[in-house]
């Protein structure tokens, strides 16, 4: 059986998955990202645990590569560069430093977020879509574009870097170093921000007003509050909605997708997300563009969502070595 090594590294965790071309995760496993600043030492960890959570497969496999979806991640060079929300500064040459280690036939890194916008478009709700924009809502904002069926990568291979589109003038520090991007708002962490902000400005009710003086508020608790009606709570999705939906207004024009796909941590909010930002959306959209787009949730199965993305990528190196 052919199988992928799909391989996401988030801010704090990296989780490694082995999945078939069916997009079955045959076995899991993680280790901590933030731990070595040393980007070999982090690498001995993801060897040995590669091949730990190879050893539980019972059956016969035929490792086809590993795919590899980073924040930051360039699919042109195999690098992770300025990565604003990991450890390692400057940059990070993934692919060159596997290729040392492995000798699969493909090992392919790409930007996360494209990794899971590659995912939809084989295993999820973009299987028929030919344009698209996943928008992944974790611990920053990551997106992938996709333009007449193909990613886009632009010239740099940076290209989709929707996050960090400026969306206040004097905003909130970002860790790409400037102030006001969309992810300082719109993303796990934005969240929680706009929760401590409220709190000192404004006077509504809250659960959650006990527990900032811990500093321990988490995107997790504002879900779990606004559900049950608590107005804070209820007010700070508002305004990430606000924010979401005026900048996808804006993303509109850049490409005329069919469809905008939240992905990831706060995209498991629900309606609770979702009917605010269409509503901002539509409420902003140029005229031309009103009512026609959709707003969805992706479509990839919640725990191993990323691995399979990011598992994908072999299969579409494979597929493009067939067709070259
Ligand atoms: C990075 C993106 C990444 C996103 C989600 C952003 O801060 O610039 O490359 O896709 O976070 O991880
Ligand atoms: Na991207
Ligand atoms: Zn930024």
């Amino acid at each position: 059986k052919k199988v992928a090594i799909g391989i996401d590294i988030g801010g704090t965790n990296t989780v490694i998955g082995v999945v078939d071309q069916e997009g079955s995760v045959l076995a899991k496993g993680n280790i901590p990202t933030g731990k070595h600043m040393d980007v070999n030492l982090y690498l001995d960890d993801m060897q040995a645990e590669i091949n730990r959570v190879l050893d539980f497969i019972n059956e016969e496999i035929e490792v086809m590569g590993i795919g590899l979806g980073a924040p930051n991640g360039n699919y042109y060079s195999g690098a992770i560069e300025f990565a604003p929300n990991l450890n390692w500064k400057g940059r990070v040459e993934l692919v060159n430093l596997l290729k040392e280690r492995f000798e699969y036939p493909i090992i392919t890194l790409t930007n996360d977020a494209n990794a899971a916008a590659i995912g939809e478009m084989i295993y999820g709700e973009a299987k028929e879509m030919k344009n698209f924009i996943m928008i992944t809502l974790g611990t920053g904002l990551g997106s992938g574009i996709v333009v007449n069926g193909e990613m886009v990568y632009g010239h740099d291979g940076f290209a989709g870097e929707l996050g960090h589109v400026r969306v206040e003038k004097n905003g909130r520090e970002c860790g790409c170093g400037r102030r006001g991007c969309l992810e300082t708002y719109c993303s796990a962490t934005g969240l929680v921000n706009t929760v401590y902000e409220l709190i000192g400005t404004s006077k509504l009710p809250s659960v959650l007003r006990e527990k900032v003086h811990q500093g321990e508020v988490t995107s997790k608790m504002v879900f779990d509050a606004a559900t049950d009606g608590d107005e804070l709570a209820k007010e700070a999705f508002r305004y990430t909605a606000e924010k979401l939906g005026t900048a996808l207004a804006d993303f509109m024009t850049f490409s005329s997708p069919e469809a905008f796909i939240l992905f990831g941590g706060l995209a498991n909010a629900g309606d609770l997300l979702l009917k605010p930002t269409y509503e901002y959306m539509e409420e902003n959209m140029l005229s031309c563009f009103k009512g026609k787009v959709k707003l969805i949730q992706s479509g990839l199965p919640g725990a191993d969502a990323a691995v399979l993305g990011s598992s994908s990528l072999v299969w579409q190196e494979l597929n493009k070595e067939v067709l070259a």
